[in-house]
């Protein structure tokens, strides 16, 4: 993989984050997308923009799925696509101001090259890629010991636990406990070190595109709820996992039906 990307975007996230930072010392707009609880605030749209000005300036020819203002669909994976979640866990970044990651993926043909993981208040940049490993901002992470699901924790969505959706809640207490961080890159993250075994969710291709490339490097299996390959197109559900735990979970959902 291109060496000289991987330090740009690193700097680009760096940056990214500092801005993020310092927001948290200003007022910021906060305005209600499809509801309530789905929010966005100016600097979600203002990190965006940022790391689409810098795509679009070194790699004019890319292009850019990103989930803020309108950019959140595209026609094809053909070629190279930088998908974007400029703040993953905004609301746990308007209430919390902590728990929130930037996230970036690389795709060329469809096929995951890097991805970058920042959890900002942390400042620890998760990233990686194909062929490149697993790296912890500087050091090299070594791949996680794989468990069977009762032999360890499950990030899951809350909603999905709440209406124990595609038995969310049966399968939660068939783990050693179940968590709920409200940032998809934080479950990614906990997968990576080996701290859960699995995670089932609704995402969109945001929420996952980083992820999915930093695991599968480590050997964790991925897919849809069908077991079928996730589109890149809308919200779907999400199973990741170590071997053991994601066949264990998709095998259960697929013969006790929906
Ligand atoms: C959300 C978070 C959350 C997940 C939602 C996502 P956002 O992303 O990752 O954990 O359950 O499905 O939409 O909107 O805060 O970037
Ligand atoms: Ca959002
Ligand atoms: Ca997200
Ligand atoms: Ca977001």
């Amino acid at each position: 993989m291109d060496k000289r990307m991987v330090s740009e975007v690193r700097v680009w996230l760096e940056e990214a984050a500092q801005f993020i930072r310092e927001s948290l010392d200003h007022t910021m707009t906060v305005v209600e997308k499809s509801g309530r609880t789905d929010l966005v605030t100016n600097i979600d749209e203002e990190t965006q923009e940022f790391l689409m000005n810098k795509i679009r300036s070194h790699y004019p020819e890319d292009k850019i799925l990103g989930e803020e203002k309108g950019y959140n669909t595209i026609d094809s994976l053909e070629g190279r696509v930088w998908i974007i979640d400029p703040i993953d866990g905004t609301m746990n970044f308007v209430m919390e101001q902590e728990n929130f990651c930037i996230m970036l993926g690389i795709f060329e043909n469809g096929i995951g090259q890097l991805g970058f993981i920042y959890d900002v208040m942390k400042n620890e940049l998760y990233w990686g890629g194909k062929k490149l490993g697993v790296y912890l901002n500087e050091t090299r992470l070594t791949q996680p010991a794989f468990g069977k699901l009762s032999e360890g924790l499950l990030g899951l969505n809350a909603h999905m636990y709440g209406e124990n959706t595609h038995f969310a809640r049966v399968l939660g207490n068939k783990s050693m406990g179940v968590r709920i961080s409200g940032c998809a890159g934080l479950e990614m993250i906990a997968m990576l070190k080996g701290n859960h075994n699995g995670y089932l969710s609704n995402l969109s291709p945001w929420d996952y595109a980083a992820g999915i490339v930093l695991l599968e490097e480590f050997g964790f299996k991925y897919s849809n709820l069908k077991g079928t390959p996730l589109s890149f197109d809308g919200r779907e559900y999400f199973l990741a996992g170590s071997p053991e735990t994601y066949e264990e979970i998709l095998h259960y959902v697929l013969v006790n039906g929906a």
